[in-house]
């Protein structure tokens, strides 16, 4: 069944054509800044290294966010001359692996640096002028938004590059905001029944996130925050990685194959545990969220602490359904966008901040801090939700379907506000660690609790 109308106000649907225009073009500013000072922050030996075989040489990224712009604005929206059809090939992601991308002859730092400015001119003139109407590639800007996503997304696998580079730090950000308010329960009651997952009023939502339709839980009981590095640690401490019970078959060997002891960039000395994060070596701050686990770390500390993994089901229940009303809201805060006080996106942290730290967030539930911080997993194989079509192209979402991947929810510190919401889906292969990744458990209602 396809519903609409439990969904709530949006914001960009109602906007005159100039606004959405100078909305776009901001928002594409915006990732661009970001770009620049992910890429500048290097000089260019950096920028062409690979700095582990999980990620792209820096400047296949940054003339990859090209690329894509000039493949969909440029040329498919604005139907302009290509500027260079002899590079599609090498900054196309589906014809070479990650591992393979510094052996191509891709452009230099001063070359990739012309080339996205170039492209930048011209699909901004395209901004100008195109028709925002009359096509679903056009409606209400979509393109504009995929391209600003797709940036942002290249953004904050940059920012991950940079986590696994190795040397002095050279981002700058401000400290993590402390907690506010007092301690928090430790879990919070999410009520059963039907409830509108997903979206078919979201201008720039992507294929994956649609269409909106009726979906019933059970009541669960939700983590109020996702798991600390204190929590954590305390399954580390009483041996929780070597054993055997609590991890899954897939999981175990995953460990063992890997020798893996601890969250990725976590390093034991004396009776402390302590992180490297973007070249700063610090303690490893016991009220933060754990980020840098695999889904199969997180399912066996779930198991451990006598819980489970939300499904993506339940994660948007809780972060989305506002008993009140019925309707599932934009935002786990309502339906208004993403604010410093709200949620911490946009790298503008450079780390998770500690549980607590943002009131201004929490959801009809009471959950806290759904929204940035660290991507959640959950239980949950990638599918498309019913009556879902590919759009634009069947690469974007459709062919990772299946059973290889699990979907994570919410976004990171490192993902910016412009390709987050509350039905935003994210996937990746159950062992990845480099991505800011963390998580929260959940449990069934018992017998006893039912009222
Ligand atoms: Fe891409």
């Amino acid at each position: 069944m396809t519903v609409t109308p439990a969904e709530g106000a949006n914001p960009l649907r109602e906007m005159p054509v100039q606004d959405l225009r100078a909305h776009a073009a901001e928002a594409l500013t915006r990732a661009r800044a970001r770009s620049t000072a992910l890429t500048d922050a290097v000089d260019d030996s950096d920028l062409v290294r690979q700095h582990s075989k999980l990620m792209s040489p820096l400047v296949w990224d940054l003339a990859h966010i090209g690329s894509q712009e000039e493949l969909w604005l440029v040329r498919d929206v604005g139907g302009r001359t290509p500027i260079r059809p002899d590079i599609d090939e090498l900054y196309d992601a589906f014809k070479h692996a990650r591992a393979d991308r510094p052996g191509l002859p891709l452009l230099d730092p001063a070359q990739a640096r012309a080339y996205v400015r170039e492209v930048r001119a011209k699909a901004f003139d395209v901004l100008e002028t195109a028709p925002l109407e009359g096509r679903r590639l056009t409606e209400s800007a979509f393109a504009f938004g995929m391209i600003t996503q797709h940036e942002q997304q290249h953004d904050e696998t940059m920012l991950a590059t940079h986590q696994l580079r190795k040397g002095d730090p050279v981002l700058r950000a401000e400290p993590a905001p402390p907690r506010r308010g007092g301690p928090l329960p430790p879990e919070v009651f999410v009520p059963g029944g039907p409830f509108v997952m997903g979206t078919s009023a979201e201008p720039w939502a992507l294929d994956n996130e649609r269409p909106a339709h009726e979906t019933t839980v059970d009541a669960f009981y939700l983590d109020t925050a996702p798991v600390t590095n204190g929590a954590f640690t305390e399954f580390l401490d009483a041996g929780g990685y070597t054993e055997r019970r609590w991890w899954s078959e897939d999981g175990w060997s995953y460990l063992r194959e890997h020798g893996i002891s601890a969250p990725r960039f976590w390093h034991r000395e004396q009776d402390a545990w302590w992180r490297t994060r973007f070249g700063v070596y610090e303690r490893v701050p016991s009220d933060q969220p754990v980020v840098h686990v695999s889904y199969y770390e997180a399912e066996a500390y779930a198991a451990w602490a006598g819980r489970r993994l939300p499904t993506e089901a339940e994660w948007e229940k809780a972060a989305r359904f506002d008993p009140e009303t019925g309707e599932s809201r934009r935002f786990p805060w309502g339906n208004d966008e993403p604010t410093p006080s709200r949620a911490n996106l946009g790298q503008r942290h450079l780390s998770p901040a500690p549980v607590g730290a943002y009131p201004d967030g929490v959801s009809p539930a009471g959950a806290h801090q759904l929204i940035g911080d660290v991507w959640e997993w959950t239980s949950s194989d990638f599918h498309g939700y019913p009556g879902f079509s590919a759009f634009p192209y069947r690469e974007y979402s459709e062919v990772f379907f299946g059973p290889g991947y699990k979907v994570l929810r919410g976004g990171s510190f490192g993902t910016d506000a412009a390709a987050i919401r509350g039905t935003f889906r994210n996937w990746d292969y159950p062992i990845r660690r480099q991505i800011f990744a963390g998580f929260r458990c959940a449990r069934d209602v018992s017998p006893g609790e039912m009222g």
